[in-house]
């Protein structure tokens, strides 16, 4: 039986998992940074990059011992070669190269987003036509699956990611990175009470900067006349807004091209507010909601989407750049 050893660094987490052709998962090793970024209020990605050096050797060898293999046992290498942050990419390559090189294993270099997609598989096989809710801290992307290798981005955001203005709105109101799951957590407790304005953009695109905009200067104008923020409240009104338009425009993605399953996918996907709007409101199709575990980064998505590149030959050279940016189309 196959087995793939796979690499994730293209943000604040370092991982790495063993996982088999059929998807057992041999073994899975992730390290978050996020209490060092968190002092910053984000990510630095000087500091990502120092510490993914400092930790990716005894996360591989962590794998390989918690898996019980040797590298000999292991049929060829994955890694995140983008998009995401290039020094962070850059380790993770680094690593993996090294690895390839040494021990005469190919190479696949996985595109992070389709990592995010395919961990779906661990729940059910998908089912083509396929569309993808890609809802991340960089990307927020509605992406039609004809097949295992044919993406196509149908909508995507304008300006900021859904999970960037989480992050910033719970800044404004003191709530430490990363700030989804925290308004998220707050949002439970919020009632409809501050009016924020619906971003209204044509087509299957996404807008959200102006929503993100006008909840600081609501923070603002309430600081400046010193009344009280209700910070539940305000999660609960950002968190309504927002989500509609997801909601809105799957929908709408749905009617124009009709798929036979719905997947989640990306850091947002974790939001619990999310995960019930979609379930009472996306009817007739075979939804998948991927558990919580999976929704942040992790290696085992890039193990499981290495193995569609195998399967499809597809594999890169040891020159292969990471890229910072880099479509889900290519
Ligand atoms: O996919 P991910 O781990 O990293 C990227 O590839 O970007 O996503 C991280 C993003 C952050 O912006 C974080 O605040 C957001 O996902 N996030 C959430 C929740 N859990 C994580 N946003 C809203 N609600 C959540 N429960
Ligand atoms: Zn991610």
């Amino acid at each position: 039986m196959k087995k793939i050893l796979a690499i994730e660094s293209s943000c604040d987490e370092t991982a790495c998992a063993i996982i088999d052709e059929e998807l057992n998962i041999l073994s899975s090793v992730v390290t978050s940074q996020i209490d060092v970024h968190a002092r910053f209020g984000g990510v630095i990605p000087e500091i990502a990059s120092r510490m993914h050096v400092e930790q990716i050797s005894t996360i591989v060898s962590e794998a390989l011992s918690k898996a019980d293999i040797t590298m000999e046992e292991i049929d060829a290498i994955a890694y995140t070669i983008g998009p995401g942050l290039i020094g962070s990419l850059h380790i993770g390559g680094i690593a993996a190269k090294t690895l390839a090189f040494f021990y005469d294993k190919p190479l696949i270099g996985v595109h992070h987003l389709k990592g995010h997609i395919f961990i779906n598989e661990l729940l059910k096989p998908l089912s083509y036509p396929l569309m993808a809710l890609v809802v991340s801290g960089g990307h927020t992307e509605l992406v039609y699956i004809e097949d295992d290798q044919n993406f196509k981005i149908i909508g995507t955001t304008l300006d900021d990611a859904i999970g960037e203005s989480y992050d910033k709105v719970a800044r404004v109101i003191g709530l430490e990175y990363p700030g989804g799951p925290k308004i998220d957590k707050l949002s439970k407790e919020g009632k409809k009470h501050y009016d924020l304005p619906t971003p209204k953009v044509d087509g299957l695109n996404f807008s959200f900067s102006g929503l993100k905009n006008a909840t600081l200067q609501l923070v603002k104008k309430l600081e400046k006349n010193n009344e009280e923020i209700n910070k539940e409240d305000l999660a609960y009104a950002f968190q309504e807004k927002a989500l509609s338009c997801l909601i809105d425009k799957t929908k709408k993605a749905l009617e124009i091209y009709p798929c036979k399953m719905l997947v989640l996918a990306g850091g947002v996907a974790a939001n619990s507010r999310l995960r019930e709007l979609v379930s009472e409101e996306i009817k007739d199709i075979d939804i998948i909601l991927p558990p919580l575990k999976y929704c942040t980064d992790n290696a085992t998505m890039i193990g499981v989407a290495a193995f569609h590149y195998l399967r499809n030959n597809k594999f890169v050279k040891f020159d292969a750049p990471s890229l910072a940016n880099m479509s889900i189309e290519d």
